[in-house]
């Protein structure tokens, strides 16, 4: 709960949000892949202010990632080919969460796998790591060649993973979508039945750019994801249906930048949001939506901030 003054009297502006048995301290989150694993950003920052932080995708064995040039700027974007480059999930639970563990904020591991049961390896070995309070489950990787994307791209497979995952974890799980699929609705609600807490949507558009001039792609690999504010409209449109539909809450993702965009995914029916690719631009994009979601609160009088949450009027 986040108390504050305001000349002559006293306000009290609820933030917090909770999802399943997890609070969060506020709705805003910062995406997995665009905030490593919160070192660099921790300069730059007061990374308690956050309501949570989303790690880089975690595999089983460390991972060198796709070869550049593997990201470049596109009209209000940005391409990426990563490759889910990563330092592998022990040297992660021994080097980057005791660091990750100093913020008062909550830290969720985004876990990735060439296989099924590469991801419940993952997962059993961050069952005995301490200060995690959520895993994201990264089923909507567009960058590699096997798993990734392939185990969101349709219910079955969706709902297979998750369920295994299930299975062996009692962390609470949040599942990331790709909206590079038929019915994201579809695959939501196969996430829901087979156990998650939560859905994360969407993770990227698959797109790609090309230099005429030299008549090559801009990425090595030739197709990539596409984020950043490029993505908004779509990703909002994916957020409010699949919010109709399944009854676990929906976190937000996609060219969110400022206050404004934040409470637009609000209104479709996110309890959380992450900011992804604005953290490149400006790594304080977290902080002032923050700020903002307090004054938007206060000077519409909204006591708590999940009151907003799914009250878009049509
Ligand atoms: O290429 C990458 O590492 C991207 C990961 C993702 O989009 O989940």
């Amino acid at each position: 709960m986040v108390r504050y003054s305001m000349p002559g009297r006293w306000s009290l502006t609820d933030l917090s949000v909770r999802v399943g048995k997890t609070t969060f301290k506020n709705p805003v989150l910062v995406a997995s892949g665009t905030f490593g694993y919160g070192e660099e950003y921790s300069e730059l920052f007061d990374l308690n202010q956050l309501g949570g932080i989303v790690t880089k995708s975690i595999t089983l064995n460390p991972r060198e990632g796709n070869p550049p040039p593997r990201t470049c700027e596109t009209p209000s974007g940005m391409l990426n080919s990563i490759g889910l480059a990563n330092v592998g999930v022990d040297r992660f639970i021994q080097e980057k969460i005791p660091f990750l563990n100093k913020f008062n904020t909550n830290i969720i591991i985004n876990v990735a796998g060439s296989t099924p049961e590469e991801y419940l390896r993952v997962v059993e070995k961050l069952n005995h790591a301490q200060g995690i309070d959520m895993l994201e489950i990264n089923i909507s990787c567009p960058n590699v060649k096997e798993g990734g994307m392939a185990f969101g791209s349709d219910p079955e497979s969706a709902h297979r993973c998750t369920s295994s995952i299930r299975k062996v974890t009692n962390y609470p799980l949040m599942v990331k979508l790709t909206p590079n699929v038929k019915d994201i609705v579809e695959i939501a609600q196969a996430v829901e039945d087979s156990g998650a807490d939560c859905i994360s949507l969407i993770n990227t558009l698959v797109g790609m750019a090309i230099d005429f001039r030299i008549k090559k792609p801009l990425l090595k690999t030739v197709t990539g994801g596409l984020s950043g504010p490029a993505i908004k409209p779509v990703a909002l449109a994916m957020v409010w249906k699949v919010s109709q539909k399944v009854k676990i809450p929906v976190v937000g993702i996609g060219g969110i930048t400022n206050t404004q965009d934040a409470l637009e995914f609000l209104l479709a029916g996110a309890s959380l949001i992450q900011v992804g690719t604005s953290n490149f631009v400006d790594p304080q994009t977290s902080v002032r939506i923050i700020e903002g979601l307090k004054d938007y609160c206060e000077k519409n009088e909204i006591k708590r901030v999940m009151e907003i949450v799914g009250k878009l009027e049509n």
